[in-house]
């Protein structure tokens, strides 16, 4: 070990406050950064932390892994960012340096982690992993950012969780390639300047909002990946169904593709789903009427709501009378995390009008009694009505 790593390993002060909550000894300094997440990932307790489990993309990942373009031109849709993206790390790799730090935001499964291999890839960099939940001290992520070569990308997902102490070491690494190791207390205390190899960072976010200005400002490019429309969705169901072997004409994909609530994961665990009932239940080809016997076969309605999306808008109609309710109350009510309510499950019902968020809570709309069956009660409003109609009457 070389004395820098002892430097970074052994320093006490290099510690934040909070930061031995945990119970970890400076032994865990010394883990890799896999070695670490691995630990990170076993040993949380914190339910706050399984935002990415309870979306089973652990379970998936196996599945995902063929699924999962690995270069820019196998990336489906988002045509403005591909070509952004395109120009970066071509330059990037054409001189030979690392590109600028690179954040991308919007909901889970919408390509954020895709994307940041396909960043490495493009450059022909060297990809680290890691996440804001799983840099619990600042030593984590300085021991991290020590091990990086030239060129490499660092990828931290989830970096709207990282805490303000390690931030704090984010920032000189990322604007001049430098960590700031403290050694010393009090009055003693002396900064000593590490540096660090020129590299490139990718962050992913489900919420961008809770990122700080210092932080955000530090990146290059800052893009927000939305919702896919149905025509990239059944691309990529198409594509997947190439690459998985399965017999699907193009109305049977478009089907699966507009139930997938915009979100490309989505279309690949029902194309999987809808695999499995075609080869028990049917002759194993998916055409319209396969596609639509299997959606329902599994649960999820006509315009792509599954079980526990149903059950989070049933929950507001019938057992709060439409809302207004709180994030907690109702995250209480269908044992989620309000981390997962909150990202997972309303954006979509949000983007689809079936939910509104109000500063009393969430209310649903007549659409969401509608959709669900239901008498709205004559309180229940759509959201923002189109102003052309009541210029008409
Ligand atoms: N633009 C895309 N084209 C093709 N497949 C995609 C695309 N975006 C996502 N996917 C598929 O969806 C899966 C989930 O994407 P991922 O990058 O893990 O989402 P996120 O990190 O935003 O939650 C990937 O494994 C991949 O198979
Ligand atoms: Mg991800």
């Amino acid at each position: 070990m070389s004395g820098r790593d002892e430097l970074l390993g052994g320093s006490d002060e290099f510690d934040d406050e909070n930061g031995n909550e945990n119970g970890n000894t400076d032994g865990d300094e010394h883990l890799s950064a896999t070695a670490r997440e691995e630990v990170d990932l076993t040993a949380s307790a914190d339910p706050e932390v399984s935002l990415e489990a309870s979306l089973d993309s652990k379970r998936e990942e196996g599945d995902e892994v063929g699924l999962r373009p690995a270069v820019l031109d196998d990336f489906v849709g988002q045509p403005e960012l591909k070509e952004t993206l395109r120009v970066i790390l071509g330059a990037a790799k054409k001189r030979n340096r690392a590109a600028d730090h690179l954040l991308f935001a919007g909901p889970p499964g919408l390509g954020k982690t895709t994307l940041a291999h396909i960043a490495a890839n493009e450059m022909g960099a060297e990809l680290h992993i890691t996440s804001g939940p799983a840099l619990e001290r600042p030593g984590d992520l300085a021991s991290i950012l020590n091990q990086l070569e030239e060129g490499d990308v660092l990828f931290i997902d989830e970096i709207h969780r990282l805490s303000r102490a390690v931030e704090e070491v984010l920032y000189p690494a990322m604007e001049d390639f430098r960590v700031d190791i403290v050694l010393g207390k009090g009055p003693a205390a002396r900064s000593i300047p590490l540096p660090v190899s020129p590299f490139t960072l990718v962050g992913a976010t489900t919420r961008v909002g809770l990122l700080t200005g210092p932080l955000r400002d530090r990146f290059g490019l800052e893009t927000r990946l939305d919702y896919y429309n149905a025509a990239d969705l059944q691309s990529i169901v198409l594509r997947a169904a190439g690459i998985l072997g399965v017999d699907i004409d193009a109305a049977g994909a478009l089907e699966i593709a507009g139930r997938s609530r915009g979100t490309p994961r989505i279309a690949n665990r029902l194309l999987r789903q809808v695999r499995d009932f075609a080869d028990v239940d049917r002759d194993g080809v998916i055409d319209l009427r396969v596609a639509e016997d299997g959606l329902a076969f599994f649960g999820v309605d006509d315009r792509g709501l599954d079980k526990p999306s149903r059950g989070l808008l049933e929950s507001v109609c019938v057992r709060f009378d439409g809302g207004p309710v709180g994030l907690k109350t109702l995250s209480i009510s269908v044992s989620e995390p309000t981390e997962t309510v909150e990202d997972v499950y309303e954006p979509y019902l949000i983007q689809q009008g079936f939910l509104m968020r109000t500063p009393q809570g969430r209310v649903a709309t007549a659409a969401a009694w509608k959709h669900l069956g239901l008498v709205a009660p004559r309180s229940a409003t759509d959201p923002e009505p189109p102003l052309e109609l009541f210029d008409d009457q």
